[in-house]
């Protein structure tokens, strides 16, 4: 059976308005899809993370110290997902790759948050895909692909369909980054995926039927990196 990694931006995990119905609805299709494939998914921290990642640096807290925080919500966001698969998924987030494995022995789907610090959870996504040997991995987010430049900031910023992972970390940047970066995938995440050769799809993660075509390794709009 193929399987999947799922980076679950916490920018579409955690929005303004119908979020529950929104995660009702990705479950819903999550479960329809782990019929043919098992599936690894791995939540981001989105707003509530960086809440507190703002607010302990206002404190002086050390980078680690504010990832480790911005770890603790991404596994409260995997609990969210979880509540909503029911028996379909683990129960409680694995805090690491070798609990994750286990977890996958009886579950098909399988719902992680971070796991330790100055790691971004792209990049967990990444290192879980190259345990687990996954076909691809699909970084679902706020926007539909990898662009020329932000496309929040840039709106003249094109889509870009096909780019090899070189171009995407010369895009990124290889620079350590602060706890909570806005970047589409990161460039630590898309090194290991580089050395596995895992294909990487990045896609819209509010068009369910689109982040499924990804998951299931079909044709779909959004970047596809490899
Ligand atoms: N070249 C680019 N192409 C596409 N998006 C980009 C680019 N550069 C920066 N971005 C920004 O990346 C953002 C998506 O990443 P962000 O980290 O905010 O969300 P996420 O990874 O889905 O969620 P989280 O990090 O909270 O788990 C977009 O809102 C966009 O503004
Ligand atoms: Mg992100």
């Amino acid at each position: 059976m193929d399987t999947v990694v799922l980076s679950l931006g916490g920018s579409i995990l955690v929005r303004d308005e119908d979020n529950s119905q929104y995660i009702q609805d990705i479950a819903e299709m999550l479960v329809e899809a782990s019929g043919t494939t098992r599936i690894f998914i791995v939540t981001g921290g989105g707003r509530i993370a960086r809440y507190y990642i703002r607010e302990g640096r206002a404190l002086g807290a050390p980078e680690s110290y504010l990832d480790e925080m911005g770890i603790e919500v991404t596994r409260l966001n995997a609990r969210l997902l979880i509540a909503a698969l029911g028996e379909h998924s683990n129960h409680t987030p694995p805090k690491d790759y070798k609990d994750a494995v286990l977890a996958a022995k009886h579950n098909r789907i399988v719902v992680m948050g971070g796991v330790s610090p100055g790691i971004t959870t792209d990049a967990v996504s990444s290192i879980l895909a190259e345990r687990v040997r996954a076909s691809r991995v699909v970084n679902a987010t706020s926007v539909d692909g990898v662009y020329t430049a932000d496309p929040v900031k840039e709106p003249s910023a094109e889509r870009i369909p096909r780019m090899t992972y070189e171009g995407l970390i010369a895009l990124v940047g290889a620079a350590p980054r602060k706890a909570g970066p806005n970047i589409v995938f990161d460039a630590a995440g898309a090194s290991v995926l580089a050395r596995a050769r895992i294909p990487l799809y990045v896609v819209d993660g509010g068009d369910l039927a689109n982040l499924r075509f990804a998951l299931e390794g079909k044709a779909f709009e959004g970047t596809s990196v490899g």
